[in-house]
């Protein structure tokens, strides 16, 4: 398997490859994102990268590094040691082919932008659903600390930083 930036030619495949996501997961919530929202969902959101992960030339995985979503930063600053003025950087858009699912891709996507992110000498920051409990541990593994709980309209979010 290969991580690596994408394309604008990838595009297409990518919000298909969402959409799949979404229809076997229900995440995000199709009541809050329909599947024809998302790909301005996706491509609004303040990317500073996007990353693939690529199996025979199929795209299989996908995850950002992305500025911090406004609504969930104050929970993210408060979680922060004062004297830390460290910028943050959130992980986020991260879905994976239900076909290839439990094979280890996301938690490489995971690890290579944490890493990333860490050679910037930034601070990760995450947020992932209430009912996911299995990227909550995958968060843990990697040092992340859940710092908050916040209610949306979709569902609960737990904050998470990566110390
Ligand atoms: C969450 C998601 C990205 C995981 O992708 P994946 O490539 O299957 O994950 P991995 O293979 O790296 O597995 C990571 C861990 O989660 C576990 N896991 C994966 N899918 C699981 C599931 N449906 N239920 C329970 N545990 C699961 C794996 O067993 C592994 O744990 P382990 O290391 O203790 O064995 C994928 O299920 C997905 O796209 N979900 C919908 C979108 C989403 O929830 N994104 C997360 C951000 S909110």
């Amino acid at each position: 398997m290969e991580i690596r930036k994408i394309t604008e030619s990838d595009r297409d495949e990518i919000v298909r490859l969402y959409q799949k996501s979404q229809a076997a997961t229900h995440i995000p919530n199709p009541d809050f994102y329909p599947p024809d929202s998302l790909d301005t969902e996706l491509y609004s959101r303040d990317a500073l990268d996007r990353y693939v992960a690529v199996m025979d030339q199929k795209i299989v995985g996908h995850g950002l590094i992305e500025n911090p979503n406004p609504i969930s930063l104050d929970f993210w600053l408060n979680g922060m040691p004062p004297s830390n003025n460290a910028r943050l950087l959130e992980l986020g858009g991260a879905f994976v082919d239900p076909d290839f699912s439990r094979k280890g891709i996301y938690s490489e996507l995971l690890s290579h932008r944490l890493n990333i992110i860490r050679k910037m000498g930034a601070i990760a920051v995450s947020a992932t659903w209430i009912t996911n409990i299995h990227v909550q541990r995958q968060f843990m593994k990697e040092g992340g600390e859940e710092v908050a709980r916040q209610k949306v309209p979709a569902g609960v979010l737990c904050l998470f930083i990566f110390k």
